[in-house]
């Protein structure tokens, strides 16, 4: 898909439909609208004073033919109230225009950016937004596969100044989305397409490709360096764990600057293990790697936006399968840093290999860290499908990560980290346990457990349980994988 930015005048564009949004007021027809609205010879406040045209959040208005302009078509999506807008609403109507342009069978379009937004962050909305929407989770699909494409959208409504900062926001948002596209892709595929070793294997073309350094540590390098918690997770199933490192390096790197650690989560298939899961629903375990995904995803971005800190990647994988040689309810494993651990649920296994990955990831220099995992069901009790869990160990450090999730729009909440619920993962037989022996918590018990790891590092761990995955298809984003995290992440680094 070609995205390119344009500063013809509107009127001119000769395109099968100009998008622009409205906003939700008393009078809707104003600034760049009121501008389409003359040119449309006073149609649009008609229609708002019929009370077809509301500026009501995603309302489309699709006009055919339009008199005055160029264009095949004019379509208007509401944008809900002026002071609520933010990039996150433009990132949704660019994908929402897009959806629907494209299941119309229109193959090119126009977005007129409205007056006095921020070019840049406008154009990089614009292109997040509709890269993101453009992802189609077809791939498998012989039959009713979606074979219609949008091959171009024109990014218009900027003045000659402000092209450069069009451009560089137009560039920007393509690397970004384009990464969240490739975490996505990897969180589609099912587990018997997706294993450790396959992962790993894409994980080294993607670095390769990407110039980043990358080592996979195989089974046998993994248990000389005696893993022994990702390893009591991958001892179910015939597949072989893989841990993935992978490191960006720049030269230039501010001398004093932290180095960041990313763990992510990803068991390409979580059976539960010997603790076995009910059968409704377990398939979609397949997304039990989105942790790592999202850590690959970043890594892919940072190599093309070139901030000065350097990052290593830590994502160990393995499948947790109830197999023969499985661990039992019980056993005591003793993880990579020396601490013994009682696995009282095979179920909780996520935190068994971040244990061993955060090690690792000090171990190789990270001096402030950040996990994300699919890690409890209980997250989804807590904030639904909506916010990220985020939990920290160091508030400066949590803090800059809640400031980036609110410049790129994407929804956490931080959860309390109070010492008295450290006491739920106090071991009878073992240093800790792997579940909390008090009621409820699950996700801070999950998180302490993890933080036990991380020692006096600041640390922060994201449980995405409830957001990775999208449940029902939303007019701006197909069914599935939804890549969430990412962009914080990018922002985090990008912010030293
Ligand atoms: N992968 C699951 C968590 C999960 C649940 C992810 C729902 C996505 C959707 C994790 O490994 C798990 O099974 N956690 C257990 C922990 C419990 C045994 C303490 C859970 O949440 O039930
Ligand atoms: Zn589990
Ligand atoms: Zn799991």
């Amino acid at each position: 898909m070609q995205i390119t930015l344009i500063t013809q005048p509107f009127a001119g564009i000769e395109t099968e439909a100009l998008v622009s949004y409205v906003f939700e007021e008393t009078d809707p027809i104003q600034g760049r609208i009121g501008e389409i609205d003359q040119a449309l010879a006073g149609l649009l406040r008609k229609l708002a004073k019929s009370g077809e045209l509301t500026g009501k959040t995603l309302e489309f208005t699709l006009i055919h033919a339009p008199a005055g302009v160029k264009a095949a078509r004019l379509l208007l999506v509401g944008a809900g109230k002026r002071e609520q807008f933010n990039g996150a609403t433009l990132r949704k109507i660019a994908g929402a225009a897009l959806r629907y342009l494209k299941s119309r069978s229109i193959k090119n379009f126009a977005v007129v950016a409205r007056e006095g937004d921020s070019a840049e962050e406008t154009a990089q909305a614009v292109v997040e937004g509709a890269l993101a929407a453009n992802f189609e989770t077809d791939k498998y699909k012989t039959d009713r596969k979606n074979d219609k494409n949008i091959e171009t959208i024109f990014i218009a409504g900027y003045s000659d100044a402000e092209r450069a900062a069009g451009e560089r926001g137009l560039s920007k948002g393509r690397i970004i989305a384009e990464a969240q596209n490739f975490t996505r892709d990897l969180v589609n595929e099912p587990s018997n397409k997706l294993t450790p070793r396959i992962l790993a294997e894409k994980a080294e073309a993607m670095a390769k490709e990407a110039g980043l350094s990358v080592e996979i540590l195989d089974e046998k390098k993994i248990a000389d360096l005696k893993m022994g918690a990702l390893l009591s997770v991958s001892q179910g199933g015939p597949e072989p764990p893989r841990m993935i490192v992978v490191t960006y390096n720049p030269s230039n790197a501010k001398p004093g600057a932290p180095v960041i650690g990313l763990i992510g989560k990803a068991v390409t298939f979580d059976t539960g293990g010997i603790s076995i899961k009910p059968a409704d629903g377990m398939e979609k375990m397949k997304y039990d790697m989105a942790g790592g995904a999202t850590m690959l995803g970043v890594m892919r971005a940072l190599a093309a936006l070139k901030p000065n800190v350097k990052v290593i990647c830590v994502v160990p994988s393995t499948e947790n399968m109830p197999g023969g040689a499985a661990q039992k309810p019980g056993d005591i494993q003793t993880a990579m840093s020396g601490k013994t651990i009682e696995v009282l649920n095979t179920d909780a296994e996520g935190r068994l290999i971040l244990a061993d990955g955060v090690h690792y990831a000090k171990q190789l220099g990270a001096t402030h860290l950040v996990d994300a995992a699919t890690l409890t069901g209980a997250i989804v009790v807590a904030l639904a499908n909506i916010n990220v869990g985020v939990f920290g160990s160091d508030q400066a450090w949590t803090d800059k990560l809640l400031a980036s999730a609110k410049a790129v729009g994407e929804k956490m909440w931080q959860l309390p980290m109070d010492d008295e619920y450290r006491e739920f993962i106090k071991g009878s037989f073992a240093d800790i346990q792997n579940i909390g022996s008090g009621k409820g918590g699950g996700s801070i018990t999950g998180a302490w457990f993890i933080r036990e790891f991380a020692g006096d590092s600041p640390w922060i761990h994201l449980d995405i349980a409830g957001t990775a995955w999208n449940d029902d298809a939303k007019p701006w984003l197909a069914k599935g994988p939804t890549g969430v995290a990412l962009r914080t992440l990018v922002h985090l680094v990008l912010s030293y």
